[in-house]
């Protein structure tokens, strides 16, 4: 009786382990399925550009000298397990204390390694500090992190024009681009994989960086759009809070930074939606050029002053030439007319959490209180059918 419990016991226990190594291969194999799948989205395998690319061989000394490691280590310990097992009839080993030799030994392997890497590590910190001197003059652009969007500033994309919008970031190949990372509400993270590795975005500090697009493999096809995404919990969208990086030629981006915010012919259907426009979006929402920088202090002064529920202007997108945009809602779906209707109908559909469908009056009973033809009327105007 005993003996069969015994061996049903231990029957049950190899078929535990026998699912949890199932388990452990099905997390392998989905690990290994997610990392490949990355490889044309936010690879941090393939770098565009200088700052990437240190970034990556950095990474890649770290790794294959800690896999070389690890094997030896490893290898070693599992043949002294394998080899000098206990075995029935042994007698007790003689026990040894001390070997100088050795414990030298390995002292000094662990910290020639240790302080090799790190001197790589600190050496390539100071490398991409600043971008190299002598080349192109660099872009400024500061990106202001909001829940749950990002914002793009230009102070000057040429000629002294003054750009701000939201989302989608336009940048010249072959020229350094330097960026100054700020936060309006919480603590985001500002990260383009293939183009440099993360930085934090905190309220009230600028953390600078700056990157360069210019690999062969990018030049073969320009215009090219990148992904990025922020990088840190910042709430519950946080997940939905993406951006785009569009690589173009300089020619590209000059007429882009020319033909920003120039005024549109309006239509008669459009002229109807300028108005539904004024009365419920242009508290919060620039549509005709960069926002005016009082009015900006004014609306953040108000929104960090406010309470959940209380219908005030928030910081929001600048929707100046919204047209020419790939993407709605920070980067989760594609900006046509149908995805605008659905938006402005019910953003939290898209957006959990968001400001708009909390803080604006236009929601303050779910859905937008419009009809169909008056979005529509809105979207004519918003995407220059106006
Ligand atoms: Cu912003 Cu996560």
């Amino acid at each position: 009786m005993q003996s069969s419990s015994n061996s049903s016991q231990s029957t049950g226990r190899r078929s535990s382990l026998k699912n949890r190594l199932v388990l452990f291969g099905l997390v392998a194999a989905l690990f290994l399925f997610v990392v490949g799948c990355s490889k044309d989205g936010q690879s941090t395998w393939e770098a565009f550009g200088p700052v990437a690319q240190k970034q990556l061989d950095l990474f890649n000394v770290l790794l294959w000298v800690m896999v070389a490691v690890f094997i030896i280590v490893e290898s070693v310990l599992v043949y002294a397990i394998v080899r000098y097992r206990r075995r029935p009839g042994d007698a007790k080993p003689p026990q040894i204390h001390g070997n100088n030799t050795l414990e030298i030994t390995l002292t000094i392997i662990p910290t020639i390694l240790v302080l090799g890497l790190g001197i790589w590590s600190v050496f390539t910190l100071f490398d991409l500090e600043d971008p190299p001197e002598g080349g192109p003059d660099a872009l400024q652009v500061n990106v202001t992190g909001h829940q749950w969007w990002f914002e793009f500033e230009y102070p000057d994309a040429g000629k002294g024009k003054k750009i701000i919008t939201a989302n989608e970031m336009v940048i010249p190949v072959d020229r350094p681009i330097e960026i100054s990372l700020e936060s309006d509400d919480v603590i985001h993270s500002f990260w383009v994989p293939k183009l440099a590795g993360k930085l934090d975005m905190v309220p009230t500090h600028v953390n600078t960086m700056w990157f360069q697009a210019d690999s062969d493999k990018l030049k073969e096809d320009l215009p090219v759009t990148l992904y990025g995404q922020c990088a840190e919990l910042c709430g519950l969208s946080h997940a939905l809070m993406r951006f785009r990086v569009t690589v173009m030629e300089q020619d590209d981006f000059d007429s882009w930074a020319a033909d920003y915010g120039a005024p549109p012919a309006i239509s008669d259907k459009a002229k109807r939606g300028k108005d539904l426009f004024t009365a419920n979006c242009s508290l919060c929402h620039s549509i005709t050029g960069p926002d005016d920088p009082a009015g900006t202090a004014l609306k953040l002064k108000v929104f960090l002053e406010s309470s959940p529920g209380d219908t005030v202007p928030v910081p929001a997108p600048n929707l100046t030439d919204l047209r020419t945009r790939q993407t709605l809602a920070a980067g989760i779906t594609d900006l046509t007319e149908e995805t605008l209707h659905d938006w402005i109908r019910n953003p939290e559909d898209f957006k959990p959490g968001n400001y708009m469908s909390e803080r604006a009056v236009l929601y303050q009973n779910g859905p937008a209180n419009l009809t169909d033809d008056e979005i529509d009327s809105l979207i004519g105007y918003l995407l220059d059918l106006r």
